[in-house]
C-alpha cells in the first residue's frame, strides 16, 4: 500500500501552486542542448518540466495520478502543446522505443517499485534516447534540508545502480543543490540507451 495517494496530492495542489513554473536548473541544463524530439515527463506535477520541453519543441507527454496538479500546468503557457495524462506512474505505460527523453524527478516510491517503474522507461527509450532520474538522496534526512523523509523512498546511487547498468551513464552521483533552507543531498542519473546490445 503506497503511504502518499493520488488524493494527497490533489490535496496539496488545491491548496497553493507546489513548485516553482521554472524548470529545475539541473534538468534544464543537461536538457537544454538536446535535438527536441518526443518526451515523458512521469510524476509532472504541475508539468513545468514538460512545459519547458514544449516550449523548446518538444512533443512532451506529462503523467501523474494528481488532476488537480496537471491542470494548473493546463493552463499555462505551452500548456496546448503538452498531452496530459492522468495515470499512475506505476502501470502507465508507453510503445518501446519510442521516446528520445523520459523525465523522472522527484518522484518517490518505494525501492523495487523505482526499480521497475525505470526499468520500464528505459525500454521505452529508443536506443540513443535519455533517461533523466533527479531526486532526493537518502543522505538528505541525516545531512540535508527538505523533502520526504521515509529513507525507504529515496534514492542513492547504489539504489539506481541496477537501472545505470541497463544505461550508457554519463552521471551517476550525489550532488548538493542550495536552497534558502540550506543544502539538499539529491541522487543524479543520467545516461543514454545504448545503440546497440
Ligand atoms: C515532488 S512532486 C514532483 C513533480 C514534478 N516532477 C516536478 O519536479 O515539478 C511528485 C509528484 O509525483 C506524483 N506522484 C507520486 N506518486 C505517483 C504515482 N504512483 N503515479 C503518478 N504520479 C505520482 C505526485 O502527484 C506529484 O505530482
Amino acid at each position: 500500500m503506497r503511504g502518499v495517494q493520488a488524493q494527497d496530492w490533489d490535496a496539496r495542489y488545491a491548496e497553493k501552486a507546489q513548485w516553482s513554473a521554472e524548470p529545475n536548473a539541473l534538468v534544464a541544463q543537461l536538457c537544454a542542448d538536446l535535438k527536441p524530439g518526443t518526451a515523458v515527463d512521469l510524476a509532472a506535477g504541475e508539468g513545468r518540466h514538460a512545459l519547458w520541453l514544449a516550449g523548446r519543441g518538444w512533443r512532451a507527454t506529462a503523467v501523474d495520478f494528481s488532476a488537480v496538479g496537471l491542470d494548473r500546468g493546463r493552463t499555462a503557457g505551452h500548456g496546448d502543446d503538452v498531452t496530459w495524462v492522468v495515470a499512475d506512474a506505476t502501470t502507465w505505460t508507453t510503445a518501446e522505443g519510442s521516446l528520445d527523453l523520459v523525465l523522472v524527478v522527484y518522484l518517490h516510491l518505494p525501492e523495487p517499485e523505482t526499480v521497475a517503474l525505470l526499468t520500464r522507461a528505459v525500454a521505452w527509450l529508443r536506443p540513443g534516447g535519455r533517461l533523466l532520474v533527479l531526486g532526493h538522496d537518502v543522505d538528505n534526512v541525516a545531512h540535508g534540508v527538505g523533502g520526504p523523509q521515509d529513507t525507504a523512498i529515496l534514492h542513492s546511487v547504489e539504489r539506481l545502480a541496477p537501472v545505470a547498468a541497463l544505461l550508457d551513464v554519463d552521471r551517476l552521483e550525489q550532488l548538493p543543490r542550495e536552497t534558502p533552507a540550506g543544502t539538499a543531498l539529491d541522487t543524479l542519473l543520467w545516461g543514454t540507451r545504448p545503440v546497440s546490445g
